[in-house]
């Protein structure tokens, strides 16, 4: 393959940064120390976050891919907290899976938290940035609204989204697999997809403990983002404990 190398910034986010590289079919991507929750009303710098992150992610898109999910992950990047990628069109939905009721599902139905649903639970969610309508961030977003709305959601017909749900319902098997493994019981997670040239689906964006709820199985700890969320303390203890084990499987 081609040496890839990155040239510029194209786009900082919240968490990560994104390079343009000498190929124009690939990004470098780069997960940064920065921390936020309430769509950026709480923020922090977690140092080493970026790194556990970039290390973590990259260990669960090549699982996934070797196990037939079609990723972006193309190989490490310039350095520990980056990673070369598929350029693609990204799809502007969250979709979130899960295993128990917690969250914004029981804020959203008052019920209690806890409960274990029998098969993964897939919802969507809009990513609607539009400065002008900043009320409608990110509404949940239903099967059949999502290709009605294709115009805006990039996505064109119900076989596409059926085709993103059996995806997210898949990945969510084989994490919780992958975790049960590492002691860690997989409470739930948020996917993005992306579209290549080719039109193909793809999984994009990160699969890390800012996007995954992880519980110690043994201690009942929160070893994710939550940390953060609810004032937990040390914020970086769950990135470095779920890196180790990752790492030491
Ligand atoms: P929720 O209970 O707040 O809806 O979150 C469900 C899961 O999705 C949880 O693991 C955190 C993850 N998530 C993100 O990664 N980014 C987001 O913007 C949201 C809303 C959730």
């Amino acid at each position: 393959m081609e040496q890839i190398t990155r040239t510029t910034l194209i786009h900082a986010g919240k968490a990560n940064n994104v390079y343009a590289t000498t190929s124009p079919d690939y990004l470098e991507l780069e997960s940064s120390d920065r921390i936020s929750a309430g769509n950026g009303a709480k923020k922090d710098i977690v140092s080493n976050k970026g790194i556990a992150n970039n290390q973590i992610s990259s260990a669960l898109f090549q699982y996934l891919e070797s196990h037939g999910i079609p990723t972006h992950y193309v190989c490490e990047g310039s350095n520990p907290a980056s990673k070369i990628v598929k350029k693609a069109t990204m799809i502007p939905l969250e979709v979130i899976c899960r295993f128990y009721a917690v969250g914004s599902f029981c804020k959203r139905y008052g019920c209690e938290k806890g409960k274990k649903f029998d098969t993964p639970f897939v919802e969507f969610t809009f990513k609607h940035d539009n400065p002008d309508a900043p009320a409608l961030s990110d509404p949940p977003i239903d099967r059949k609204t999502i290709p009605l709305l294709s115009e805006l959601t990039l996505v064109s017909d119900e076989r596409e989204v059926a085709l993103i749900e059996y995806y997210t319902a898949r990945v969510g098997e084989l994490m919780r697999e992958f975790y049960i493994k590492l002691g860690v019981n997989l409470i739930d997670f948020k996917l993005e997809f992306g579209r290549l040239p080719s039109g193909e689906i793809i999984l994009c964006d990160e699969i890390s403990p800012d996007t995954c709820r992880l519980i110690d199985l043994k201690t009942g700890e929160s070893l994710d983002k939550d940390r953060f969320r609810e004032d937990l303390g040390d914020v970086s203890k769950g990135y470095e404990e779920i890196l180790k084990r990752v790492c030491d499987q």
